[in-house]
């Protein structure tokens, strides 16, 4: 499959709530669907397959942060995880919000190097907030 070619990216809906629990292990089918019914998740389709989720959560009530994004490995590096970033900038964007966050552990590479790849900065460091010795790093994508 071409780069980015036949993704389409869309709110997730109940139906999905099955897969969603298959691929986001952090959340239970219920807790799923309030976020789905809360126009908290996005999910990316390449042609009838679901192929990634994005879930979000607000910092303070307020500040957009993904909480999760995932792409099967199938489809990985195909423009999927760029798509559903980019849907989520589209709808904070039309909120009026001006960023949006999220985060990494520290020491992982690969996340933090795909991260500034689809617009992130770095913009600081949270210790201990996941453990004893716990290091996550916070990135932030101007809108
Ligand atoms: C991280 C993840 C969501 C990326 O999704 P993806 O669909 O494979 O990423 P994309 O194809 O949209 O990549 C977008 C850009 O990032 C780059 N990129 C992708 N993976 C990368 C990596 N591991 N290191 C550096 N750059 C990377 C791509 O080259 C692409 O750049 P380009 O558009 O200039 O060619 C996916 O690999 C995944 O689900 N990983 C497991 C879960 C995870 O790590 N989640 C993030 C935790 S913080």
């Amino acid at each position: 499959m071409p780069h980015n070619d036949g993704v389409r990216v869309r709110l997730a809906a109940a139906r999905d709530v099955v897969w969603l629990a298959q691929h986001d292990e952090h959340l239970s089918s219920d807790v799923l669907f309030n976020k789905v019914g809360a126009g908290e998740v996005f999910v990316a389709e390449v042609g009838t397959e679901l192929a990634g989720l994005l879930r979000v959560d607000y910092l303070w009530s307020r500040v957009p942060f993904i909480a999760q994004i995932r792409v099967t490995e199938k489809y990985r590096q195909l423009g999927v995880g760029r798509a559903l970033v980019a849907a989520l900038c589209d709808d904070q964007r039309a909120k009026a919000c001006g960023f949006v966050v999220s985060s990494t552990t520290g020491g992982e590479t690969d996340p933090l190097a795909w991260h500034k790849a689809v617009g992130f900065v770095p913009c600081g460091e949270v210790t201990g907030i996941d453990g004893p010795g716990s290091v996550e790093v916070i990135l932030r994508r101007d809108l």
